[in-house]
Formats: structure tokens, sequence, C-alpha cells
């Protein structure tokens, strides 16, 4: 079993589809471990984000991650964040596949609905991040 942590971001909240959300993942056997909501302060979203911060988009995201509430989430499966990427789709929505959540939830390459850590270790430090 490994746990990773996904976060409904705050264009999702906005359209009411968190419930969606949750029910794809745990319809593909991700068990939900850990949850909140919380709208996050700049400090706490430029950390999370950390790592694009010499990126472009860096200012744009962290004003996009504190627009509103996130719900951020542990979920726990076997290979969970290599799953869990699968199920979320590409970065942009219009290349992510049917069926994924950035496919039916994301309206762009920002607003793409999710978050999923991208490694094991990754994956520890976000969750600590939110829950301790
Ligand atoms: P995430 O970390 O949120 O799961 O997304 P990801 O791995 O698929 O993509 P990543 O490269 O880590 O980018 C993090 C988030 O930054 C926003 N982004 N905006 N304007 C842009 O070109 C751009 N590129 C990325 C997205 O919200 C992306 O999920
Ligand atoms: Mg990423």
């Amino acid at each position: 079993m490994e746990r990773t942590l996904m976060i409904v971001k705050p264009d999702a909240v906005e359209k009411n589809v968190v419930g969606d959300i949750i029910r794809r993942v745990e319809e593909q056997g991700f068990k939900v471990v850990e949850l909140r909501m919380l709208r996050q302060t700049r400090k706490q979203a430029g950390k999370f984000y950390e790592v694009h911060k010499e990126r472009p988009f860096y200012n744009d995201l962290v004003d996009f991650m504190t627009s509103g509430p996130c719900v951020p989430m542990a979920l726990e499966r076997e290979d969970a964040v290599t799953k869990l990427r699968e199920v979320i789709g590409a970065t942009n929505p219009e290349e992510a596949a049917e069926g994924t959540i950035r496919h039916a939830h994301g309206s762009n390459i920002q607003n793409n609905a999710v978050h999923g850590s991208d490694s094991h270790e990754n994956a520890q430090v976000e969750i600590a991040h939110y829950f301790g």
C-alpha cells in the first residue's frame, strides 16, 4: 500500500465537482485516509509549488491556488502515485485522455481541476504539508 496526495483545486471546488472527483478515485480503488478544506495563504501555496519558482507561470499559479478554497486529501492504494497520475490525466486538459478527471473537469492548462503527487518522495512531503 502507498499513499499519495490529491488536491481538488479552487476551479473544481467552484464548479461543485468535489463529490464527482472523490467518486472517480474511490471507484479506482483509492481509500480517502485524510481530507480537509482550506483556503491557502500565498505563503502556503508558494511553498507547495516551490519547485516551479523560476517558471514563468509561477505567480499566476499562486494567484490561482489562493483564489478560493481547495480540498487536499491523502489517498491510499497499491501503486497510488502512478495510478493517481493516470486517473488525473495530462496537465493540459485538452491533451488529457477521455475518462480522466482533467478531461472531465479541467478548463485550461492552469485551471486543471486537480493536483497529484509526482513521486513517492514528494507524496510524503506533500501529505506532511497539509496533515503534519
Ligand atoms: P500538478 O503538480 O498540479 O499535479 O500538475 P502537473 O504535475 O501535471 O503539472 P506541473 O508541471 O507540476 O505544473 C503544476 C501546475 O502549474 C499549472 N501550470 N500552468 N500556464 C502554464 O503553462 C502552466 N503550466 C502548468 C497547472 O495548474 C499545473 O497543474
Ligand atoms: Mg506537478
